[in-house]
């Protein structure tokens, strides 16, 4: 690859900012990295739409950022990943990843027989996870639960405290009775949450291991940079685009992304 190819940015998106665990896990792994990140802050959450809304809505995200000029495009969340990676696979002609493979093989390398999966209604209802599980983990069993309320919780900064961990014992009780072993985070909001989860995991007794898509998201994109010879050297960077409310964003984004982002630019995609 040439050095113009590496130092081309890497383009992640999702419906807001739940997506920047990502660009943070990302960012940890490969600081080299330049990265574009766009939060469709106008049209979230994704979570409740249609699979044909969210694939036209995938779409114009995806022909935003490659208009930029990219290496490679993240699909960050869950939802899109779950129902539009074919339709931005023909679109662009870098590689396109998803948040389901990299979630399901790190589930998968665990070798739990029950596993978990909380997400959102579009996530679960499109079975993404099971479907890729019983490919790469075929005896391992999947119970999925949506956990709607932990979007607005994390949105609003309502992670710590009485709340968000009795939302979180009434959305895992019905999988601890199943005794799972492993709890897959299916959606890029929840890993804000961790600590209400963990909470919620000991009172109910559990010992499964939390699994964070954002992490194993990382490791694939930095698999597949060294694999295609794409790895960048240098100083990385990183540019937000917004599609509404960019200083709401400015604001809230140190929560998910560990650093207040210098430069918010708005955009408008359709
Ligand atoms: N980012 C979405 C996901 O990972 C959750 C928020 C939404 O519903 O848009 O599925």
């Amino acid at each position: 690859m040439s050095p113009d190819q590496q130092n081309l940015p890497i383009g992640v998106f999702d419906s807001g900012l739940g997506g920047l665990t990502v660009v943070r896990a990302i960012r940890e792994l490969c600081p080299a990295e330049r990265i574009v990140y766009l939060g469709d802050s106008a049209r979230v959450p994704y979570g409740t739409r249609s699979a044909a809304t969210v694939i036209r809505y995938s779409k114009n995200c995806a022909a935003c950022l490659s208009s930029i000029g990219l290496k490679m495009l993240v699909v960050a969340c869950n939802t899109a990943s779950s129902v539009a990676l074919p339709a931005l696979r023909a679109q662009l002609n870098v590689p396109v990843l998803g948040v389901i493979e990299a979630g399901a093989r790190a589930v998968a390398q665990c070798g739990a027989r029950v596993v978990g999966v909380i997400g959102t209604a579009g996530t679960v209802g499109s079975g993404s996870y099971p479907a890729q599980l019983a490919q790469i983990a075929p005896s391992c069993e999947v119970v999925q639960q949506t956990a709607p309320l932990f979007v607005p919780l994390a949105e609003e900064g309502w992670t710590e405290g009485e709340v968000p961990l009795l939302v979180a014992r009434r959305y895992l009780r019905p999988l601890v009775e199943r005794q799972i072993e492993v709890l897959l985070l299916g959606c890029t909001h929840y890993p804000v949450l961790h600590h209400a989860i963990a909470g919620a995991l000991q009172d109910l007794r559990s010992h499964a291991a939390i699994i964070n898509s954002a992490t194993a998201m990382a490791k694939d994109v930095q698999r597949t940079l060294c694999e295609q010879g794409l790895l960048r050297t240098g100083r990385g960077e990183l540019r937000c685009l917004v599609t509404d409310q960019p200083s709401g964003f400015e604001e809230m984004s140190a929560r998910f992304l560990g650093e207040r982002p210098t430069d918010v630019e708005l955009i408008d995609i359709i």
